[in-house]
Protein backbone atom coordinates (compact mmCIF):
# COMPACT_ATOMS: atom_id res chain seq x y z
CA UNK A 1 0.00 0.00 0.00
CA UNK A 2 1.20 3.75 -1.00
CA UNK A 3 2.29 5.87 2.76
CA UNK A 4 0.03 7.96 3.16
CA UNK A 5 2.22 11.63 2.94
CA UNK A 6 1.35 14.33 5.80
CA UNK A 7 2.54 17.70 6.27
CA UNK A 8 2.53 19.06 9.60
CA UNK A 9 1.37 23.21 9.86
CA UNK A 10 2.57 24.79 13.05
CA UNK A 11 5.65 23.14 14.70
CA UNK A 12 5.33 24.25 17.60
CA UNK A 13 5.11 22.17 21.25
CA UNK A 14 1.80 19.50 20.21
CA UNK A 15 3.30 18.80 16.83
CA UNK A 16 6.71 18.00 17.92
CA UNK A 17 5.61 16.42 21.16
CA UNK A 18 2.56 14.35 20.00
CA UNK A 19 2.06 14.32 16.18
CA UNK A 20 5.12 14.03 14.95
CA UNK A 21 6.33 10.91 17.22
CA UNK A 22 2.74 9.35 17.42
CA UNK A 23 2.91 9.29 13.42
CA UNK A 24 6.73 7.96 13.19
CA UNK A 25 5.08 4.45 15.15
CA UNK A 26 3.22 4.16 11.94
CA UNK A 27 5.58 4.82 9.69
CA UNK A 28 5.15 1.76 8.09
CA UNK A 29 1.80 3.10 6.90
CA UNK A 30 2.21 7.20 6.64
CA UNK A 31 5.37 9.73 6.34
CA UNK A 32 5.42 13.48 7.12
CA UNK A 33 6.98 14.52 4.39
CA UNK A 34 6.56 18.58 5.17
CA UNK A 35 6.49 21.04 7.61
CA UNK A 36 5.45 24.34 7.82
CA UNK A 37 5.84 27.58 10.46
CA UNK A 38 5.58 31.12 9.97
CA UNK A 39 8.78 31.07 12.00
CA UNK A 40 11.46 30.05 9.44
CA UNK A 41 13.68 28.66 12.04
CA UNK A 42 11.48 26.76 13.32
CA UNK A 43 10.24 25.35 10.77
CA UNK A 44 14.29 24.15 9.14
CA UNK A 45 14.77 22.78 12.61
CA UNK A 46 12.22 20.70 13.24
CA UNK A 47 12.46 19.42 9.78
CA UNK A 48 16.11 18.43 10.56
CA UNK A 49 15.24 16.93 13.96
CA UNK A 50 12.40 14.62 12.38
CA UNK A 51 14.26 13.73 8.99
CA UNK A 52 11.52 15.91 6.72
CA UNK A 53 12.51 16.81 3.22
CA UNK A 54 10.47 19.65 2.54
CA UNK A 55 9.91 22.62 4.97
CA UNK A 56 8.19 26.22 3.88
CA UNK A 57 6.56 29.40 6.03
CA UNK A 58 3.76 29.27 3.59
CA UNK A 59 1.14 26.94 4.32
CA UNK A 60 -0.02 26.90 1.03
CA UNK A 61 3.45 25.65 -0.55
CA UNK A 62 3.18 22.54 1.40
CA UNK A 63 0.07 21.45 -0.42
CA UNK A 64 1.88 19.56 -3.10
CA UNK A 65 3.83 17.59 -0.99
CA UNK A 66 1.55 15.74 0.89
CA UNK A 67 -2.03 14.14 0.77
CA UNK A 68 -2.86 15.16 4.16
CA UNK A 69 -2.16 17.77 7.06
CA UNK A 70 -2.26 18.28 10.90
CA UNK A 71 -3.03 21.70 12.02
CA UNK A 72 -0.96 22.66 14.95
CA UNK A 73 -0.90 26.51 15.10
CA UNK A 74 -2.96 29.04 17.12
CA UNK A 75 -6.68 28.30 17.25
CA UNK A 76 -7.30 31.73 15.41
CA UNK A 77 -5.75 30.22 12.18
CA UNK A 78 -7.49 26.44 12.18
CA UNK A 79 -10.37 27.57 10.00
CA UNK A 80 -8.76 29.31 7.10
CA UNK A 81 -5.81 27.02 7.11
CA UNK A 82 -8.14 23.93 7.01
CA UNK A 83 -10.81 25.37 4.50
CA UNK A 84 -7.77 25.59 2.27
CA UNK A 85 -6.21 22.34 2.84
CA UNK A 86 -10.02 20.46 1.91
CA UNK A 87 -10.29 22.75 -1.26
CA UNK A 88 -6.90 21.59 -2.21
CA UNK A 89 -8.04 18.09 -1.59
CA UNK A 90 -6.25 17.44 1.19
CA UNK A 91 -7.59 15.30 4.38
CA UNK A 92 -7.48 17.30 7.13
CA UNK A 93 -6.76 16.48 11.24
CA UNK A 94 -7.00 19.61 12.99
CA UNK A 95 -5.77 20.48 16.63
CA UNK A 96 -8.69 21.39 19.38
CA UNK A 97 -10.65 23.31 19.88
CA UNK A 98 -11.79 22.86 16.12
CA UNK A 99 -12.02 26.51 15.49
CA UNK A 100 -13.12 29.89 17.32
CA UNK A 101 -16.37 30.08 16.45
CA UNK A 102 -19.43 27.71 15.61
CA UNK A 103 -20.05 30.01 12.36
CA UNK A 104 -16.00 28.47 10.82
CA UNK A 105 -16.69 24.96 12.52
CA UNK A 106 -19.47 24.66 10.21
CA UNK A 107 -17.72 26.53 6.93
CA UNK A 108 -14.67 23.72 7.78
CA UNK A 109 -17.69 20.76 7.74
CA UNK A 110 -19.39 21.55 4.46
CA UNK A 111 -15.37 22.50 3.13
CA UNK A 112 -14.74 18.45 3.89
CA UNK A 113 -18.09 17.67 2.51
CA UNK A 114 -17.76 19.10 -0.89
CA UNK A 115 -14.29 18.03 -1.34
CA UNK A 116 -14.77 14.40 0.25
CA UNK A 117 -12.40 14.77 2.50
CA UNK A 118 -11.74 13.40 6.24
CA UNK A 119 -11.87 16.01 9.10
CA UNK A 120 -10.81 14.93 12.01
CA UNK A 121 -10.65 16.92 14.98
CA UNK A 122 -7.93 15.94 17.75
CA UNK A 123 -9.94 15.45 21.16
CA UNK A 124 -7.24 13.22 21.98
CA UNK A 125 -8.67 11.78 25.47
CA UNK A 126 -11.73 9.96 23.03
CA UNK A 127 -8.97 7.61 22.32
CA UNK A 128 -7.70 6.90 26.35
CA UNK A 129 -8.01 3.30 27.24
CA UNK A 130 -10.50 4.30 29.86
CA UNK A 131 -12.78 6.19 27.43
CA UNK A 132 -12.73 3.72 25.41
CA UNK A 133 -13.92 1.67 27.61
CA UNK A 134 -16.27 3.52 29.63
CA UNK A 135 -18.05 3.79 25.49
CA UNK A 136 -18.21 0.56 25.29
CA UNK A 137 -19.87 -0.04 29.06
CA UNK A 138 -22.39 2.81 28.57
CA UNK A 139 -23.52 1.79 24.53
CA UNK A 140 -23.82 -1.74 26.26
CA UNK A 141 -27.11 -0.48 28.41
CA UNK A 142 -24.40 -1.19 31.40
CA UNK A 143 -25.40 2.15 33.01
CA UNK A 144 -28.99 2.22 31.44
CA UNK A 145 -29.54 5.68 30.63
CA UNK A 146 -27.18 8.65 31.23
CA UNK A 147 -29.01 11.32 33.84
CA UNK A 148 -26.43 13.60 35.40
CA UNK A 149 -23.00 13.83 34.28
CA UNK A 150 -20.19 16.29 35.63
CA UNK A 151 -17.07 17.22 34.23
CA UNK A 152 -14.05 18.63 35.22
CA UNK A 153 -11.10 19.81 33.92
CA UNK A 154 -9.54 21.65 36.98
CA UNK A 155 -5.70 22.33 37.13
CA UNK A 156 -4.58 23.88 40.48
CA UNK A 157 -2.13 27.19 39.97
CA UNK A 158 -1.03 26.10 36.63
CA UNK A 159 -1.14 28.40 33.83
CA UNK A 160 -0.02 28.21 30.20
CA UNK A 161 1.82 31.51 30.10
CA UNK A 162 4.32 30.32 27.23
CA UNK A 163 2.99 30.39 23.94
CA UNK A 164 -0.28 32.08 23.01
CA UNK A 165 -2.06 30.60 25.39
CA UNK A 166 -3.53 34.15 27.28
CA UNK A 167 -4.21 36.11 24.32
CA UNK A 168 -7.82 36.55 23.59
CA UNK A 169 -7.41 37.43 19.98
CA UNK A 170 -5.38 34.18 18.62
CA UNK A 171 -6.64 31.70 21.01
CA UNK A 172 -10.31 33.02 21.44
CA UNK A 173 -10.39 32.26 25.30
CA UNK A 174 -8.63 30.64 27.78
CA UNK A 175 -9.17 27.80 30.46
CA UNK A 176 -12.84 27.02 28.93
CA UNK A 177 -11.59 26.95 24.91
CA UNK A 178 -8.01 25.15 25.80
CA UNK A 179 -8.78 22.77 28.48
CA UNK A 180 -12.16 22.52 29.37
CA UNK A 181 -13.19 21.44 25.67
CA UNK A 182 -11.19 18.63 26.24
CA UNK A 183 -13.41 17.72 28.94
CA UNK A 184 -16.76 18.87 27.80
CA UNK A 185 -16.39 16.19 24.97
CA UNK A 186 -15.49 13.76 26.68
CA UNK A 187 -18.51 14.18 28.84
CA UNK A 188 -20.91 14.68 26.24
CA UNK A 189 -19.32 11.89 23.86
CA UNK A 190 -20.48 9.56 27.27
CA UNK A 191 -23.49 10.79 27.20
CA UNK A 192 -24.44 10.39 23.27
CA UNK A 193 -24.60 13.90 22.42
CA UNK A 194 -28.05 14.47 23.47
CA UNK A 195 -30.15 17.68 22.03
CA UNK A 196 -29.06 20.56 24.14
CA UNK A 197 -31.84 22.75 25.67
CA UNK A 198 -30.20 25.40 27.69
CA UNK A 199 -26.68 26.62 28.56
CA UNK A 200 -25.99 28.55 31.58
CA UNK A 201 -22.51 29.74 32.52
CA UNK A 202 -20.00 32.07 34.01
CA UNK A 203 -16.75 32.71 33.23
CA UNK A 204 -13.86 34.65 35.57
CA UNK A 205 -10.67 36.88 34.67
CA UNK A 206 -9.15 37.76 38.20
CA UNK A 207 -5.38 36.82 37.58
CA UNK A 208 -4.83 39.59 35.08
CA UNK A 209 -5.56 41.94 38.32
CA UNK A 210 -3.16 39.92 40.73
CA UNK A 211 0.08 41.63 41.19
CA UNK A 212 1.79 38.10 42.43
CA UNK A 213 2.43 35.69 40.29
CA UNK A 214 1.69 32.12 41.84
CA UNK A 215 1.76 29.52 38.71
CA UNK A 216 3.48 26.38 39.05
CA UNK A 217 4.37 26.61 35.12
CA UNK A 218 6.36 29.34 35.50
CA UNK A 219 5.99 33.05 34.98
CA UNK A 220 3.22 34.83 32.68
CA UNK A 221 2.26 38.54 32.39
CA UNK A 222 -0.81 39.39 33.79
CA UNK A 223 -1.02 42.91 32.57
CA UNK A 224 -1.53 40.30 28.95
CA UNK A 225 -3.60 38.07 30.75
CA UNK A 226 -6.98 38.24 28.99
CA UNK A 227 -8.88 34.95 28.83
CA UNK A 228 -10.44 33.25 31.18
CA UNK A 229 -8.78 31.59 34.29
CA UNK A 230 -12.50 29.74 35.92
CA UNK A 231 -15.51 28.81 34.04
CA UNK A 232 -18.38 26.88 35.00
CA UNK A 233 -21.80 25.80 33.23
CA UNK A 234 -25.16 24.10 33.21
CA UNK A 235 -26.22 22.24 30.55
CA UNK A 236 -29.85 21.14 30.40
CA UNK A 237 -30.49 18.50 27.29
CA UNK A 238 -34.09 18.32 25.62
CA UNK A 239 -34.19 14.48 27.17
CA UNK A 240 -33.99 15.68 30.84
CA UNK A 241 -30.49 15.12 31.02
CA UNK A 242 -28.11 17.55 32.76
CA UNK A 243 -24.39 18.23 32.83
CA UNK A 244 -22.42 19.96 35.47
CA UNK A 245 -19.23 21.68 33.82
CA UNK A 246 -16.39 23.41 35.73
CA UNK A 247 -13.32 24.30 34.64
CA UNK A 248 -9.93 26.27 35.70
CA UNK A 249 -6.12 26.96 34.62
CA UNK A 250 -5.63 28.13 38.19
CA UNK A 251 -8.22 27.17 40.76
CA UNK A 252 -7.10 27.42 44.62
CA UNK A 253 -7.55 24.23 45.50
CA UNK A 254 -6.02 20.89 46.94
CA UNK A 255 -5.71 18.84 43.86
CA UNK A 256 -6.29 18.53 40.26
CA UNK A 257 -9.09 17.24 38.82
CA UNK A 258 -9.58 16.08 35.57
CA UNK A 259 -12.47 13.79 35.12
CA UNK A 260 -16.02 12.56 33.76
CA UNK A 261 -18.48 10.92 35.93
CA UNK A 262 -22.51 10.11 34.73
CA UNK A 263 -24.58 8.74 37.00
CA UNK A 264 -27.44 7.02 34.78
CA UNK A 265 -30.97 4.92 35.69
CA UNK A 266 -29.02 1.59 36.29
CA UNK A 267 -25.60 2.38 37.12
CA UNK A 268 -22.93 5.04 36.48
CA UNK A 269 -18.93 5.43 35.69
CA UNK A 270 -16.26 7.67 36.85
CA UNK A 271 -13.92 8.00 33.81
CA UNK A 272 -9.74 9.24 35.41
CA UNK A 273 -9.29 6.72 37.23
CA UNK A 274 -12.02 4.01 35.07
CA UNK A 275 -14.30 3.10 37.87
CA UNK A 276 -17.78 1.67 37.02
CA UNK A 277 -21.16 1.24 38.77
CA UNK A 278 -23.74 -0.75 38.88
CA UNK A 279 -26.95 -1.48 40.81
CA UNK A 280 -27.00 -5.49 40.60
CA UNK A 281 -28.33 -7.97 43.29
CA UNK A 282 -29.73 -5.54 45.56
CA UNK A 283 -26.36 -3.66 46.07
CA UNK A 284 -24.21 -1.11 44.20
CA UNK A 285 -21.13 -3.09 42.80
CA UNK A 286 -18.16 -1.15 41.93
CA UNK A 287 -16.08 -2.24 39.63
CA UNK A 288 -12.47 -1.24 38.91
CA UNK A 289 -10.05 -2.31 35.56
CA UNK A 290 -7.30 -4.77 35.96
CA UNK A 291 -5.68 -3.15 32.56
CA UNK A 292 -3.49 -5.92 30.66
CA UNK A 293 -1.87 -2.98 28.36
CA UNK A 294 0.46 -0.93 29.60
CA UNK A 295 -0.42 2.93 29.57
CA UNK A 296 0.52 4.50 25.65
CA UNK A 297 0.38 8.33 24.71
CA UNK A 298 -3.33 8.49 22.99
CA UNK A 299 -2.21 10.55 20.16
CA UNK A 300 -1.00 7.04 18.73
CA UNK A 301 -4.92 5.48 18.22
CA UNK A 302 -5.75 8.99 17.16
CA UNK A 303 -3.24 8.94 14.47
CA UNK A 304 -3.79 5.54 13.11
CA UNK A 305 -7.70 6.09 13.17
CA UNK A 306 -6.87 9.50 10.84
CA UNK A 307 -4.25 7.71 8.71
CA UNK A 308 -6.76 4.79 8.08
CA UNK A 309 -9.71 6.86 7.91
CA UNK A 310 -7.66 8.86 5.20
CA UNK A 311 -7.18 5.52 3.18
CA UNK A 312 -11.20 4.19 4.34
CA UNK A 313 -10.07 1.57 6.48
CA UNK A 314 -11.26 2.96 9.92
CA UNK A 315 -14.11 5.54 10.50
CA UNK A 316 -13.46 8.55 12.78
CA UNK A 317 -13.65 8.48 16.71
CA UNK A 318 -14.30 12.13 16.65
CA UNK A 319 -16.83 13.39 13.79
CA UNK A 320 -16.36 16.78 12.87
CA UNK A 321 -20.07 17.31 13.74
CA UNK A 322 -20.12 16.79 17.31
CA UNK A 323 -16.45 19.34 17.72
CA UNK A 324 -18.47 21.76 16.07
CA UNK A 325 -21.21 20.81 18.74
CA UNK A 326 -18.67 21.26 21.71
CA UNK A 327 -17.82 24.73 19.85
CA UNK A 328 -21.31 25.93 20.11
CA UNK A 329 -21.42 25.16 23.67
CA UNK A 330 -18.24 26.83 24.86
CA UNK A 331 -19.52 29.87 22.42
CA UNK A 332 -22.82 29.54 25.12
CA UNK A 333 -20.96 29.40 27.79
CA UNK A 334 -19.28 32.56 27.33
CA UNK A 335 -22.52 34.23 25.67
CA UNK A 336 -24.06 33.35 28.41
CA UNK A 337 -21.36 34.66 31.18
CA UNK A 338 -21.25 38.25 28.75
CA UNK A 339 -25.08 38.39 29.26
CA UNK A 340 -26.18 36.91 32.48
CA UNK A 341 -29.08 35.13 30.59
CA UNK A 342 -29.00 31.11 29.73
CA UNK A 343 -28.94 30.53 26.41
CA UNK A 344 -31.81 28.60 24.58
CA UNK A 345 -31.09 26.28 22.12
CA UNK A 346 -34.91 25.50 21.44
N1 LIG B 1 -4.59 18.25 22.27
C1 LIG B 1 -4.00 18.91 23.26
O1 LIG B 1 -4.05 18.51 24.42
C2 LIG B 1 -3.27 20.17 22.94
C3 LIG B 1 -2.21 20.60 23.76
C4 LIG B 1 -1.54 21.78 23.43
C5 LIG B 1 -1.96 22.53 22.32
N2 LIG B 1 -3.02 22.09 21.57
C6 LIG B 1 -3.50 22.89 20.42
O2 LIG B 1 -2.50 22.89 19.41
C7 LIG B 1 -2.42 24.16 18.78
C8 LIG B 1 -0.99 24.68 18.89
O3 LIG B 1 -0.60 24.71 20.24
P1 LIG B 1 0.94 24.56 20.67
O4 LIG B 1 0.95 24.32 22.13
O5 LIG B 1 1.64 23.59 19.80
O6 LIG B 1 1.42 26.05 20.38
P2 LIG B 1 2.90 26.56 20.04
O7 LIG B 1 2.86 28.02 20.26
O8 LIG B 1 3.91 25.74 20.75
O9 LIG B 1 3.05 26.24 18.46
C9 LIG B 1 2.31 26.89 17.47
C10 LIG B 1 3.22 27.05 16.25
O10 LIG B 1 2.42 27.53 15.16
C11 LIG B 1 3.21 28.47 14.45
N3 LIG B 1 2.27 29.30 13.67
C12 LIG B 1 1.54 30.35 14.10
N4 LIG B 1 0.75 30.80 13.10
C13 LIG B 1 0.99 30.01 12.02
C14 LIG B 1 0.48 29.98 10.70
N5 LIG B 1 -0.46 30.85 10.30
N6 LIG B 1 0.97 29.05 9.84
C15 LIG B 1 1.93 28.18 10.24
N7 LIG B 1 2.45 28.16 11.50
C16 LIG B 1 1.97 29.06 12.38
C17 LIG B 1 4.00 29.20 15.52
O11 LIG B 1 5.14 29.83 14.98
C18 LIG B 1 4.35 28.06 16.47
O12 LIG B 1 5.60 27.45 16.16
C19 LIG B 1 -3.49 25.04 19.45
O13 LIG B 1 -4.66 25.02 18.69
C20 LIG B 1 -3.73 24.34 20.79
O14 LIG B 1 -5.07 24.50 21.25
C21 LIG B 1 -3.65 20.94 21.85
Amino acid sequence: MTKLRIGLIGAGGIATTRHLPSFQTWHEIAEVTAVCDVNEERASSVAKEFSIPFHTTQFEELFEHVDAVTICTPNKFHAEIAIAALQAGKHVMCEKPMAMTAIECQDMIDAAEKADRVLLIAYHFRYTKEARAAKRFIQEGEIGRPLVSRAQAIRRRKVPGWGVFTNKELQGGGSLIDFGCHFLDLALYLMDFPEIAEVSGGTYNELSRQAEIVNQWGYFDPSTFEVDDHATAYIKFKDGSTLLFETSWAANLADDQETVSVSGTQGGIDIFPLKLYQAKYGMLLDQEPYWISDEEDPGIPQALNFIESCQGRQSLVVKPQEAMIVSKVIEAIYKSSETGKAVSFV
